[in-house]
């Protein structure tokens, strides 16, 4: 049975395709449309998935869109009469800002698709969250936890879930909190205080709060009351995102918190300006995850089951994940690699495919890697034809050369299989370098990245060494299969991971299993041989503005345009420069002794 799932229509458009119950590829619509945050329908990305595994639109069985649009119509519609009049000049604007084409969602994916309506079905929202994040994780029976800025009405939802292997599967979500009580919409309202992009960017606001105090968390908590029944609720004089497409936040949000950032200031710490927003950021921060340790400590109470599935926007907050682990009950926390609304397209098709049309349990295979592959030879064409350097290369002699050149202080843009499906690059669509010396980060800010310089840098690790270097608690290796997690970096190796430790101490570990990336995994260890310690510094393979890399030539567009040294795709390593040279300044790896260079 073969069963499309789509997301799309607010950001993040994506496709993926479930055939006999296991998926065969996912891939959201900007990684082909190369339009970052792509909200459009996502043409492309059917198309390829269909492609991809050589079926025409007429051979699916289902075609499943993650929301119901008429209830998110519903709730757009009651929410301006509510607030009518004050409504009334914004009310075409929110429609279309948060509704677009979706109420005719059935009309255009059936002139898009040529498949009859009947086969049309549709999700609700927090139920694709939902089955994104229990479906495809290594558990049968778990709480359900899902946290984003809104879907139709839902907001949050709790409950739990199981799977009876080849037989059926049962989603209940038995508690749910409305819009506009939020506590994504609230974490947007201060990123757009901050003047940063809402729905895109709120990772700042987590980096910058590594850099403030909760000094205004008495503030943050006259905004969000808890209820009686263990819920919350957004005080809504705070707030205007319910009433007006204008603005998030009102007048005596102001009032409370001070005026807010411009665009056109950057961020500096030095000034009493710039403390105050990292102040605010570290506030809004603190009470989420206070907010959300509480509401799973409850789930787990209630449940008394040792694993948490989270999903939905929220759950990118990866020190809000570790908080949840540490401090909950639970003992295995999953959050899949795309819990916002890209994954959604997985969710919606894993659900139909269970529940609406009642197919049997199967397992899901437990990667990120369900994208377009990468071509050797498309890299190593393109990179003829521009005259560089081109090697093609064995993999055991390639996987030592390219650790040769980290070790000397080059930054490689590294491109292996297929593409990962969510934000992040998890070892297929990654820039690696050393993560040594502050001076590499910089480096990395300025010549590629072009970015804030309060936003960390992750680094990926062999399972198997990652509590030597970071103080992960019980299941946190778990968590960071995905990059899921923010934990301690040891305190004895902070100096010698300064280009990966933020500036709390953390960072967002990747603990890489071999089987899961054994390309990435073989260069760790070569890496750790040359160095004593088997860690890269691993960001998305784009620059500012661009969505990460798909294909060959995308990657060597980027390689062209930026800072990298080395480009790699496959057994192909292009190299701007004839021969290595060691930058010591950058690499300034320790010559720690090699016996501490093991992974196991
Ligand atoms: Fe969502």
């Amino acid at each position: 049975m073969k069963v499309l799932g789509i997301s799309a229509h607010y950001h993040d458009s994506a496709a993926a395709l479930i055939v006999d119950g296991v998926p065969v590829c996912a891939v959201q619509e900007e990684r082909l449309s190369r339009q970052k945050h792509d909200a459009g329908f996502p043409v492309a990305a059917i198309d390829w998935c269909l492609d991809h595994a050589g079926i025409e639109a007429s051979d699916l069985d289902a075609v499943v869109f993650y929301e119901r649009s008429m209830l998110k119509f519903d709730r757009i519609l009651t929410s301006a009469l509510r607030a009518f009049p004050a409504s009334w000049r914004s009310f075409p604007q929110a429609m279309r800002n948060s509704l677009g084409e979706k109420v005719w969602v059935r009309g255009i994916i059936a002139s898009h698709l040529d498949v009859p309506r009947r086969k049309i079905l549709f999700t609700d929202h927090h139920a694709a969250h939902a089955a994104a994040a229990f479906l495809t994780a290594p558990t049968r029976h778990a709480a359900l936890l899902t946290a984003d800025g809104v879907g139709e009405w839902a907001t949050l939802t709790c409950g739990h879930g199981q799977r009876h292997p080849g037989g059926r599967t049962e989603i209940t979500l038995q508690r749910e909190i409305r819009y506009p009580h939020s506590l994504g919409m609230l974490y947007s309202t201060v990123t757009a205080f901050l003047a940063f992009s809402v729905n895109e960017d709120e990772y700042k606001v987590m980096g910058l709060a590594a850099y403030g105090r909760p000094t205004m968390v008495d503030r943050v908590a006259r905004l969000i009351r808890r209820t009686a029944d263990g819920g919350f609720a957004l005080v809504p004089e705070y707030f205007e995102y319910h009433t007006t497409a204008r603005r998030s936040y009102s007048s005596r949000f102001v009032d409370l918190f001070g005026p807010p950032r411009s665009p056109y200031d950057p961020i500096d710490l030095a000034t009493e300006a710039g403390q105050r927003y990292a102040d605010c950021a570290a506030s809004v921060q603190r009470v989420l995850e206070d907010t959300l340790v509480d509401l799973t400590r409850a789930l787990h109470r209630e449940t008394g089951l040792p694993d948490l599935c989270f999903g939905g926007g929220v759950a990118l907050n990866g020190v809000a994940n570790a908080r949840i682990l540490a401090e909950s009950g639970f003992e295995r926390l999953f959050v899949p690699p795309a819990p916002g609304d890209a994954g959604c397209a997985i969710g919606a098709a894993l659900y139909a495919d269970r529940i609406y049309l009642g197919n049997p349990d199967c397992d899901v295979p437990d990667h990120p890697f369900w994208g377009p592959s990468v071509s050797a030879s498309d890299l190593a064409q393109v990179a003829r034809e521009d005259a560089q350097y081109v090697d093609e290369l064995d993999d055991s002699l390639l996987i030592e050369r390219v650790a040769d050149e980290l070790a000397a202080g080059r930054i490689v843009g590294w491109m292996d299989g297929r593409c990962e499906f969510g934000p992040r690059a998890l070892g297929h669509r990654s820039i690696l370098a050393a993560p040594h010396a502050a001076a590499m980060r910089d480096r990395l800010n300025r010549d590629i990245k072009d970015r804030e310089e309060f936003r960390p840098f992750a680094p990926v690790v062999p399972v198997e060494a990652a509590d030597r270097y970071f103080d992960l608690p019980p299941g946190g290796a778990r968590l960071g299969r995905f990059m899921s997690g923010v934990f301690p970096v040891d305190p004895a190796w902070r100096d010698r991971l300064a280009a990966i430790t933020h500036v709390d101490g953390s960072a967002r570990v990747q603990t890489l299993e071999r089987s899961m990336a054994p390309r990435l995994y073989a260069l760790l260890e070569a890496y750790g041989r040359r160095t004593g310690i088997p860690i890269l510094l691993n960001t998305s393979f784009n620059v500012a503005g661009e969505p990460i890399v798909t294909t060959a030539r995308e990657g060597y567009s980027t390689f062209r345009r930026c800072g990298l040294d080395l480009l790699v795709a496959g057994s192909t390593l292009v190299s701007k420069h004839a021969a290595p040279a060691t930058s010591q300044e950058e690499a300034e790896w320790p010559s720690g002794s090699v016996a501490e260079s093991g992974v196991a």
